[in-house]
């Protein structure tokens, strides 16, 4: 009882003293205002159930509102900055490797194993970030990889009949691609069965509620992806030994003189999982999104309808697209802007400070976690007129797609650890409009909504119902033909 008692005194001055403490320190290193929350959960559970709504942003709204664009809070288990603002979004971009390192949570590097370029550092980083950039800039899609995205794309379109969920196939497309981008794999039973194990993978990661907590479950049906990846490694580092090398990103890895050599076969297999993990949800989401967007303005469906039929009216019904098609797409390009600016599928990235950092008159300790929230930007109409609308027109520039100030728009991060995959991604989306819009109509078959935690995606993975124009052709002219024979025969009974 007096344990009780004594307790019951000392654990609130203890707190109150922790209180002045923190104060008097965040007072003198002028660290940026904001409130801890509870003890231990700081402010976690009101960011969760925030983004596990349809409008998330009164979250970010209420402490801007207070604090201003640069506030302190604590969620995920520690103290963390969290900017909404542009400049300072970019100072965090830019100074990657100098003031601030990437600074994921242990479950999300356990999913990505600790070889992925997400998770490295210095120059080994660095030499791995341009090889991967080197195997998806616009020379290698224009020259190699638009081929097989138009064939890939078209190959899971021509299956769609009736009754569709447009995430599903979104992912199998994105999948299709990135298997063969990586590995120069079609798809078949094998790709197949890897991506229901990958599938495991992901969804179990993503079901467990605080998915930054759980590692162990993931650990365990991650092994039969890492198994399958290591047998191809195996075969293909035997094939290249005898002087059989493909020219893809695996092929590189292998190989000195594509960039890569000396890596094992555990480092490779971490690497390309990660590169699975990083274009399969973010790209497919993308393309899901923007189907939803245009569905809900018909106006801009209309417009990019008619974008992509001039195209199509030029080219044979099988003809693939060009490089040069995909640059005379500026409507879908404001489309596929304007859907990055709005699904904000990265919401923002994490940091560590590696020193003292001085940030807009406040000063962050090194150690220190620091949020560089993206939506907040992107939501926000002081950089974006009316930002919480779909308005793909307001990227209509003078010269073609208009370009924001630095800091404003940045769904694909930037600096040191800008996305290797970000042209492949919009290459990849548009393609996929471009034969979604020209061969098929579609509706909604029911209400599904947005939801942003713990990741950003529709609740009922957008299911619609889809008619091919061929066969509503094919139907019409033989309805047409019946019409014509019915004719006939009436005159026909009429002469008799
Ligand atoms: C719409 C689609 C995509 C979006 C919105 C997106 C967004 C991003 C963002 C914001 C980052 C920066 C992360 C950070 O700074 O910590 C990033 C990094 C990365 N992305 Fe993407 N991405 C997309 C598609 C892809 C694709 C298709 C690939 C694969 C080819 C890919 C591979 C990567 C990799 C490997 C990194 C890590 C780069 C590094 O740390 O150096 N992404 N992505």
């Amino acid at each position: 009882m007096e344990l009780f008692v004594t307790f019951c005194f000392a654990f609130p001055l203890v707190l109150l003293l922790l209180h002045l403490v923190h104060t008097a320190r965040r007072r003198k290193l002028r660290l940026p205002p904001g409130n801890y929350g509870l003890p231990f959960i700081g402010e976690t559970l009101q960011l969760i159930s925030a983004y596990k709504t349809e409008n998330p942003e009164p979250f970010m709204d209420e402490r801007v509102g207070r604090f201003g664009p640069i506030f302190t809070t604590h969620v995920f288990g520690e103290a963390t900055v969290f900017s909404a603002d542009p400049e300072a979004n970019r100072f965090i971009l830019q100074n990657e490797g100098k003031l601030f390192e990437s600074s994921y949570p242990s479950s999300i590097s356990n999913l990505l194993g600790k070889h992925s370029l997400l998770l490295m550092k210095g120059s080994l980083h660095k030499r791995m970030h341009s090889l991967t950039m080197s195997f998806a800039n616009s020379s290698i899609i224009k020259d190699h990889l638009l081929v097989d995205i138009d064939r890939l794309i078209r190959l899971n379109l021509d299956s769609w009949t009736g009754h569709v969920f447009l995430m599903d196939e979104a992912k199998k497309i994105t999948f299709a691609l990135t298997m063969k981008q990586l590995m120069s794999y079609d798809p078949c039973d094998w790709t197949e069965s890897l991506r229901k194990e990958y599938l495991l993978v992901i969804e179990g990661f993503f079901t467990i509620p605080l998915p930054f907590f759980s590692t162990t479950y993931n650990t365990a049906i991650k092994g039969k992806v890492v198994e399958a990846l290591r047998l191809v490694v195996r075969k293909r580092r035997e094939e290249s030994e005898r002087g059989d090398r493909k020219n893809d990103m695996l092929g590189a890895l292998l190989d000195e003189e594509g960039g890569g050599g000396g890596f094992s076969d555990e480092e490779i297999v971490d690497f390309l999982v990660a590169l699975l993990v990083a274009g399969y949800e973010t790209t497919s989401t993308i393309m899901t999104l923007a189907v939803k967007f245009l569905t809900e303005n018909p106006l801009a469906l209309g417009q990019l309808k008619e974008e992509q039929e001039r195209i199509r009216a030029k080219k044979g019904e099988l003809e693939a697209l060009t490089w040069s098609d995909y640059k005379s797409m500026p409507f879908t390009q404001c489309v596929v802007n304007e859907s990055l600016r709005v699904g904000n599928i990265i919401g923002g990235i994490f940091r560590r400070t590696t020193a003292d950092v001085h940030l807009r008159g406040y000063v962050i300790p090194k150690g220190w976690k620091v949020f560089a929230s993206f939506r907040a930007v992107h939501m926000n109409d002081d950089h974006f007129k009316d930002a919480r609308t779909f308005n793909p027109w307001r990227w209509q520039g003078d010269g073609g797609v208009a370009c924001p100030p630095p800091g404003v728009f940045t769904p694909f991060g930037g600096g040191q650890r800008l996305c290797p995959g970000y042209e492949i991604a919009r290459v990849s989306i548009s393609v996929f409009l471009h034969h979604l819009v020209t061969q098929f109509s579609w509706t909604p078959a029911e209400e599904d909504k947005l939801l942003f935690f713990p990741t950003t995606r529709t609740q009922k993975k957008y299911p619609i119902y889809v008619e091919k124009y061929s066969e509503m052709r094919h139907v019409k002219s033989k309805e047409r033909i019946v019409k014509e024979e019915e004719e006939d025969g009436s005159k026909n009974f009429g002469v008799l």
